[in-house]
């Protein structure tokens, strides 16, 4: 099929519209991104490119920590709104109903509400224009009990997590094939 030329754009997804949860220890914030992503596997890397006139922006340089807060299909307004209003103007964790949750992380907190959590120490910054890419090293994961199987695994049939693609929230739905899948097919 004929594919309809388009301005460059970005559309790579569905991406996670994360929560990112940060602090300063003397206020918390949170600030929906989807430009997040994995960079690297060992040590445990995610990048998140963030707009310097963001309120999260100063906390997340001047704390050094973030965490990684991925939310359900049914937290999608939750995400919208922590995407739309800042944390100039009001305290997103209460205004939402939102529990700061405290790992090892000394200031940023997690949001306790969100299924999976990962707590990040900021490694370097990256200036790329529009955006400045905070890379974290991830230092640990939550992930709550009721979505994981008995080997401990996260059975995405448990929980519809939310995805973003160009400008719009979609809700993703397992296959119920795992990496590697095709290989055991080709052994029959
Ligand atoms: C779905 C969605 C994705 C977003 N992704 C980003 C992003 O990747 N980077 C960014 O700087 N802002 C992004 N934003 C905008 C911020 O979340 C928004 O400006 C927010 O109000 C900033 O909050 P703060 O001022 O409290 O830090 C996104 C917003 C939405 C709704």
């Amino acid at each position: 099929m004929e594919k309809k030329k388009q301005p460059a754009q970005l559309l790579l997804g569905p991406i996670p519209a994360a929560l990112i949860g940060c602090g300063n220890g003397t206020e918390n914030n949170i600030i929906t991104l989807a430009w997040v992503g994995v960079v690297n596997s060992n040590p445990p890397m995610i990048s998140a490119a963030i707009r310097s006139n963001r309120h999260s922006f100063g906390i997340i340089i001047e704390s050094g920590e973030f965490t990684v807060n991925i939310p359900s299909a049914e937290q999608v307004e939750i995400v919208d709104l922590c995407g739309t209003l800042s944390g100039k103007d009001l305290n997103k964790f209460d205004r939402f109903n939102l529990k700061p949750a405290r790992g090892l992380l000394k200031k940023a907190p997690m949001i306790d509400e969100c299924p999976i959590s990962m707590e990040c120490e900021l490694e370097q910054t990256l200036n790329l224009g529009s955006h400045t890419a905070f890379i974290g090293k991830v230092i640990s994961s939550y992930v709550r009990e009721d979505i994981l199987d008995d080997k401990g695994k996260i059975d995405f049939s448990k929980c519809q997590l939310l995805g973003f693609c160009a400008g719009s929230y979609l809700a993703t739905t397992p296959l119920g094939l795992s990496i590697g899948y095709t290989l055991k097919d080709n052994i029959k």
